[in-house]
């Protein structure tokens, strides 16, 4: 699957054909000056939580593509209050089937306030099961003790997972994830965008390495393809 990075934690997703992207915060992103949030594609926009860092350009993107936002309750009615109208509902432990393939939410022990202050509902991760592969995308999480119910469900070829430690789990605490969802190839995200999270990013691909797992660190506007 192609995947491009636009900074923090938001990735494009090429699956069958269809653009998915995931927690676009890219305008006010020191780090992705040089992305064009009107050059940037998307079909769906699945958004993980209501923090800022993850859905500051959701309205503008979708008001310009039409994609459809996938997300919780309450964050699709506060999105349809602001005019964006096609969006989909779901919730934790919930799947429902997209002409890319399937979405299941799962559980992510974070927080979740619009910037408004409006309740967001629970933060939520996705794993996304499609005929080209399956990934897990974990938005901002704590390592839990429930990501080996991932494993348990689904083979993951690849999963994004958060290493910027202080709002959420560490690089350290990623290799434990990625045991618990048996899974090598690791996408980090969520790190060196403000100073709580700033990492040694040398550092974090060691200790995966030393793990027998990959570590994969995207540079802002880059694409790669990511292969099962
Ligand atoms: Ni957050
Ligand atoms: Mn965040």
């Amino acid at each position: 699957m192609n995947i491009t990075y636009f900074g923090h934690s938001c990735f494009g997703v090429e699956v069958n054909g269809k653009h998915l992207l995931f927690d676009p915060f890219i305008s006010q992103n020191e780090l992705a000056k040089s992305i064009d949030v009107n050059s940037v594609k998307a079909d769906y926009i699945l958004i993980s939580h209501g923090h800022e860092d993850h859905i500051l350009d959701a309205e503008k993107i979708a008001k310009r593509t039409g994609a459809q936002v996938i997300c919780t309750f309450e964050i699709h009615s506060w999105l349809n209050n602001k005019g964006v109208e096609n969006t989909h509902p779901m919730n934790i432990g919930g799947k429902w089937g997209f002409d890319f393939g399937f979405v299941k939410c799962v559980a992510a022990s974070h927080s979740s306030s619009l910037p408004d202050g409006t309740y967001g509902g629970n933060p939520m991760g996705f794993i996304i099961e499609s005929s080209k592969g399956n990934f897990y995308y974990a938005g901002d999480t704590a390592l839990t003790y429930d990501m080996k119910l991932i494993g348990d469900y689904r083979s993951i070829d690849f999963a994004f997972l958060p290493i910027g430690d202080n709002f959420t789990m560490s690089a350290d605490n990623a290799i434990i994830a990625a045991e618990f969802v048996k899974c090598n190839k690791i996408i980090g995200m969520h790190y060196d965008t403000f100073g709580y999270i700033k990492i040694n990013k040398e550092e974090a691909i060691r200790k995966f390495e030393n793990s027998g797992k990959e570590l994969i660190l995207f540079g802002i506007g880059e694409t790669k393809s990511v292969e099962n």
